[in-house]
């Protein structure tokens, strides 16, 4: 990939006041591109009405939202454009679908959490927990891997067990989790299996149909585009869910589940956002003008990868020649294809906040701290507050970006 002509893509390289700023905060919400930005600001001024008029404004903003959700299914490979849902955010949508499969539990359901999430895909099914009476169940956290332990997930799903909720990639680690080994053991007793790929999706290939699984969710303001959350679920699970909507609503998914006005300029956002994507397909990925949608995204995604990982051995290398610095996570270059660029790593005796801090004073911004992963942060025996400082590489981080944050770490080495 040209990392100059990325660049070109995001306006915010070109803000004369971020001049000196580098971005290593992606994990936590990347910067936008200016397609995505374009999209969203077509869809306030060209044609801002309501859905289902019988005028113009409003049918251009309908075919909008259908394009966005079209691109959507390529995007995570579903099989039906009508599985793709859009709600808030993957927290949002999350509470949303457990409320929903709460619907058909009773007291003493089993339901199986990891150590290696996110807490938005913990606290939601906890809440369900404890006002449903389940009993809940964790796959635990495995040192070795930096991610949830699924050599043991035959001893703890079992016929009792209603739903699975999994991390496909941890945000703390980077480790890229065994989605389809646990969904087949899930499946064998007809539990359900709901992924968090909000990480997992801006650094590697989503494709839904070989996880097995039932529910995958991701976050465009992770993928380049605006904060907007997006699910994917099985068109027949989906049909015969009974969420809570308002009585008027149609009751066919995906429309049953996306309560209240849509955020259209958000949605007209993420498809801009996967447009950038094909486009990369396109330019970098040997992908022919006239090829598929989901062709070009997978070829763009593939580009993304290899220039991701460039910088992540990078980083790694330069990370693991400074004698105050631990690494949470793997670092071998024979397992470098286990794990997205987002390295985690603590500095000998001095506070994570501290180090974050001396960075941003350097225009190196990135996170500090548990990164709403508390469960990942326990287990590797961190403090739950101060955690980690967390290096998220994305597809617009230069070579040149990863060299001057470490010349500055090597400027905070602590005296001793
Ligand atoms: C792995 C992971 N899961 C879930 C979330 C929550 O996503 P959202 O902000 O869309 O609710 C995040 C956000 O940081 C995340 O990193």
């Amino acid at each position: 990939m040209d990392i100059n002509c990325i660049r070109q893509q995001f306006s915010v390289f070109s803000d004369i006041n971020l001049k000196n700023s580098i971005f290593l905060d992606g994990a936590a919400g990347t910067q936008m591109c200016t397609r995505s930005v374009d999209a969203s600001v077509k869809a306030c001024i060209n044609h801002n009405a309501n859905l289902g008029g019988l005028f113009m404004t409003s049918s251009r903003a309908g075919t909008e939202i259908e394009e966005a959700r079209k691109a959507s299914a390529h995007f995570f490979n579903a099989y039906e454009t009508e599985e793709i849902i859009f709600g808030q955010n993957m927290t949002t949508l999350t509470y949303n679908i457990s409320r929903c499969l709460g619907r058909s539990l009773k007291p003493g359901d089993e339901i199986v959490l990891t150590q290696s999430d996110h807490e938005s895909n913990i606290s939601p099914w906890l809440e369900l927990a404890n006002d449903s009476g389940l009993i809940v169940k964790w796959l635990p956290f495995n040192l070795c891997t930096y991610g949830f332990d699924a050599s043991i997930a035959t001893s703890i799903i079992n016929d009792r067990t209603k739903i699975v909720a999994l991390n496909y990639a941890n945000n703390v680690t980077g480790t890229i989790n065994d989605i389809a080994q646990v969904s087949t053991i899930a499946k064998k007793f007809g539990a359900l299996v709901y992924v968090d790929a909000v990480h997992f999706a801006p650094h590697g290939i989503l494709d839904v149909q070989s996880l097995g699984c039932d529910f995958v969710v991701c976050s465009s303001h992770k993928l380049y585009g605006p904060h907007q959350g997006i699910l994917w679920g099985r068109l027949d699970l989906l049909e015969s869910l009974l969420p809570y909507k308002l009585r008027p609503t149609i009751n066919k998914p995906p429309y049953k589940f996306e309560t209240g006005t849509k955020n259209r300029e958000a949605i007209a956002g993420l498809f801009g956002a996967i447009e950038h994507l094909k486009w990369i397909g396109k330019e970098f990925g040997g992908c022919a003008k006239h090829s598929g949608v989901r062709e070009q995204i997978v070829a763009g995604m593939t580009s993304i990868i290899k220039h991701e990982t460039c910088l992540l051995k990078k980083t790694i290398k330069g990370l693991q020649a400074m004698e105050f610095v631990t690494i949470h996570g793997y670092t071998a270059p024979s397992t470098l294809h286990l794990r997205t660029p987002t390295i985690s790593f603590t500095v000998h005796s001095v506070r994570s906040e501290l180090i974050a801090l001396q960075l941003a004073k350097k225009g190196i911004f990135l996170w500090h701290g548990n990164n709403f992963s508390p469960e990942t942060i326990k287990q590797l025996k961190l403090d739950d507050q101060d955690g980690v400082i967390r290096v998220s590489i994305s597809q617009y981080t230069s070579e040149e970006d990863i060299e001057r944050f470490l010349s500055a770490m090597y400027t905070l080495r602590p005296n001793t």
